[in-house]
């Protein structure tokens, strides 16, 4: 295999669910299929990056010259990713990552009780991840893209969620739209960037996440404001 160009920036992308432990046996999760993360992963890879992907848990094959890290909690998520944002050109958090993980994991399994029809849990909030890469040092941070999926008023939560976490691009898109987004093959998109004007965007009509995640990188890529050594 022949090395990435060394012009070539260092990409580093978060995909799949995060899988947070209740138990021994039971964890809290969702329905994230890993796709578009993957199919970006494969994508910056045959555009000559070399590329990191830190996987939650799911059922798909490493993408061709991509180097895999597997994770599964929110917690270890964030530790590979802030280990490696800083060394990267381009950051992608592509994952559905839990907002919320149990305040402590039960050493032994959970048991019913007859004595209530009713059982609490006590979750704690999850660290950000894309948000603190974003807030790293100016000399550390890499371009960062993130994902939106949203029901209603895409747009505007979008670019809402842009400001908020400090990203420099995010793709939206309206998960309410039978036979898109999660788990599905297809895709659409708004693309929405800071620029000099303030916030510009592009739609990306329905297609397969293949040929989206291609539109995805070539515009991250093109966004880049300078490479820096991976
Ligand atoms: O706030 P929301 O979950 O809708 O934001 C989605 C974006 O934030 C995605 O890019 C996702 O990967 C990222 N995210 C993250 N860490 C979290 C929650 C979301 O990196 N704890």
């Amino acid at each position: 295999k022949l090395p990435a160009p060394t012009s070539a920036p260092h990409v580093v992308i978060t995909a799949g669910p995060t899988r947070e432990a209740l138990d021994p046996v039971r964890y809290l999760s969702n329905h994230s299929s890993g796709k578009m993360g993957y199919a970006l992963a494969a994508e910056a890879a045959a555009q000559g990056a070399r590329v990191t992907l830190i996987s939650g848990p799911v059922n798909l094959p490493t993408p061709h010259g991509v180097e895999r890290i597997d994770v599964e909690t929110a917690a270890q998520m964030h530790h590979e990713a802030l280990t490696l944002a800083p060394h990267a050109g381009l950051f992608i958090g592509c994952a559905a990552v839990a907002d919320y993980r149990a305040a402590s994991a039960a050493e032994h399994k959970i048991k019913k009780t007859d004595d209530s029809d009713t059982l609490t849990l006590t979750l704690v909030k999850n660290p950000d991840i894309i948000a603190d890469v974003s807030a790293l040092p100016t000399d550390q941070r890499p371009f960062v893209v993130g994902f939106a999926a949203e029901t209603q008023d895409v747009a505007r939560y979008a670019e809402d969620k842009l400001t908020r976490k400090g990203l420099d691009m995010i793709v939206a898109n309206d998960v309410s739209q039978q036979g898109l987004g999660f788990g599905s093959d297809n895709n659409a998109a708004l693309l929405l960037w800071r620029s000099a004007t303030g916030t510009s965007q592009r739609e990306a009509p329905p297609q397969p996440k293949t040929q989206l995640a291609a539109l995805i990188i070539r515009h991250a890529l093109s966004l880049l404001p300078s490479q820096r050594p991976s």
